[in-house]
């Protein structure tokens, strides 16, 4: 007979080259989250980037140093580090090498004031060569969030402008470490040592394009000393522009205790979908001295090693694994009985589906295509007029300030779109592909075919992005904003 799970996940295999497994949403665990903790006035953290060009030889660089865009001089990738209450004030100064390179930076999965969210032209005037600009906002949630550019994202993310955002707070007790596994790809000739493309037509109109060089935290599959025997943090982050990962830990009991930055009861990883922008944070039981654990993406064809664990020291626990929760977030209970209902379709443009279909796209041209379109895709058909944000369409939709909404999001395509929202956090409420437990996301991976719905209350008013975060897709049309008023 079948399990649950093998039928969920023979279910989420059909019409997908890869396979999609979900985990368990059966508690193994005991013990409850914590209770928030109270937010009170803390310090002011003043952090200065200067975004540039910057020569870096990561360790996966294997000794050559590429010309990467990054916010700041030293360790990539920068971390800043906040307690709930502190307020971050950081000055962006572009430097980058390029005439009209304009930049900014948006602190995704952040619920801060519109005109903090860092989205050029919608919210501030981009950040041009020479200027700067000044963020200042109060994260209002402790947990694992990350930041980036929102301009030419394909390639200023793509040579690295990013950084993490941790905002302590949520711990109801301490683990006995505490890391960061930022994973993504790097779009790089090995031959030659150089950048290659960000942007392809057929990754564009496609599933997007990968990198050749696969790394946690800059490095292949980097050994990561733990405590041994202890239970650990780990934050894991996929900033990759295109790649969705099957995460699992092999050789170590793992819980997954938070989705995108946001505590949830601890249950047990087995293989969990990350899409881009997505987060997860586990608590891990390190392996007992000289022991290795690894770090996985189970994507089909092909198995791949992220990061390996190996136990230094004396052991720290004995008892069995039940792992401590984190604090419960303060994200607001949308009212589902009076939820205002939307749609939001997610489907190929009439030039997407031409370039999609073509035999072999590696090599064609707009123009041996007879297309001059570079929109493909649309969200309920309407595509972002421009790969910038320059000329601003209407938005989606217009939300009442306090009301509760329950978005119905379906993916009419054969590819998978990490949905993200800005400015909120939605409530994962069902879907008809997934079996996941509910809770808060700022992305909802959409399987192909995929239709799931999600809640939220309308809390903060502004313009807010709405987009696909292959970021490929975004820039060729799956990106709109709605506006809370
Ligand atoms: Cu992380 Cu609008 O993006
Ligand atoms: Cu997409």
């Amino acid at each position: 007979m079948l399990t649950r799970r093998q039928l969920v996940a023979g279910v989420a295999c059909i019409g997908t080259a890869a396979a999609f497994a979900a985990s368990s949403a059966r508690p193994r665990y005991t013990r409850r989250l914590g209770a928030p903790v109270e937010m009170i006035n803390g310090e002011t953290v003043a952090v200065h980037f200067t975004a540039a060009e910057r020569a870096i030889a990561l360790p996966c660089f294997d000794g050559r140093s590429l010309p990467m865009w990054t916010f700041a001089e030293g360790e990539w990738p920068p971390v800043i580090r906040l307690n709930l209450g502190d307020r971050l004030e950081a000055t962006l100064e572009n430097r980058l090498p390029r005439a009209e390179e304009s930049t900014s930076i948006h602190w995704h999965g952040i619920r801060l004031p519109n005109d903090q969210d860092g989205v050029p032209y919608l919210v501030q005037a981009p950040v041009q060569p020479g200027e700067s600009f000044l963020y200042s906002f109060i994260p209002p949630d402790a947990g694992t969030f990350w930041f980036h550019t929102h301009c030419n994202t394909v390639e200023q993310l793509g040579r690295g402008l990013e950084g993490i955002l941790i905002v302590d707070g949520d711990t109801t007790e301490p683990y006995d470490s505490d890391n960061v596994l930022l994973l993504r790809d790097w779009q790089v000739d090995l031959e030659t040592g150089q950048f290659s493309d960000f942007y392809t037509l057929r990754g564009a109109a496609r599933a997007g394009t990968y990198g050749a060089l696969r790394t946690a935290n800059g490095a292949r599959n980097p050994e990561i000393p733990l405590p041994a025997s202890g239970d650990c943090r780990l934050r894991v982050i996929n900033t990759d522009p295109t790649r969705v990962m099957q995460i699992g830990v092999e050789d170590a009991e793992a819980a997954i205790v938070a989705i995108d930055g946001l505590a949830v009861q601890p249950f047990p990883l087995e293989l969990w979908s990350m899409g881009p922008a997505m987060r997860i944070d586990l608590v891990l039981r390190a392996p007992s001295e000289g022991k290795f654990a690894r770090l996985v993406d189970k994507s089909p064809p092909k198995r791949v090693e992220l990061a390996q664990f190996v136990g230094k020291g004396a052991p720290r626990r004995k008892t069995a694994f039940n792992p401590a929760p984190l604090r419960a977030s303060r994200i607001p209970e949308p009212n589902l009985q009076n939820a205002e209902r939307l749609n939001f379709l997610f489907r190929a443009s009439d030039a997407g589906e031409v370039i999609s279909a073509a035999e072999d796209t590696l090599g064609t041209t707009l123009g041996s295509l007879c297309i001059s379109s570079k929109i493909f895709w649309t969200i309920n058909g309407l595509p972002w007029p421009d790969g910038d944000h320059a000329r601003l369409p209407p938005p989606l939709a217009v939300l009442r300030r306090e009301q509760s909404y329950i978005f119905t999001l379906t993916n009419d395509s054969p590819f998978v779109h990490p949905i993200h929202i800005h400015g909120h956090t939605f409530k994962l409420l069902r879907s008809n592909k997934q079996s996941r437990p509910q809770h808060q996301a700022d992305t909802l991976l959409l399987l192909p075919k995929e239709q799931a719905e999600v809640a939220f209350v309308a809390d903060n008013p502004g313009d807010w992005m709405f987009h696909c975060h292959v970021i490929e897709h975004q820039e060729s049309g799956m990106m709109g904003y709605f506006r809370v008023i």
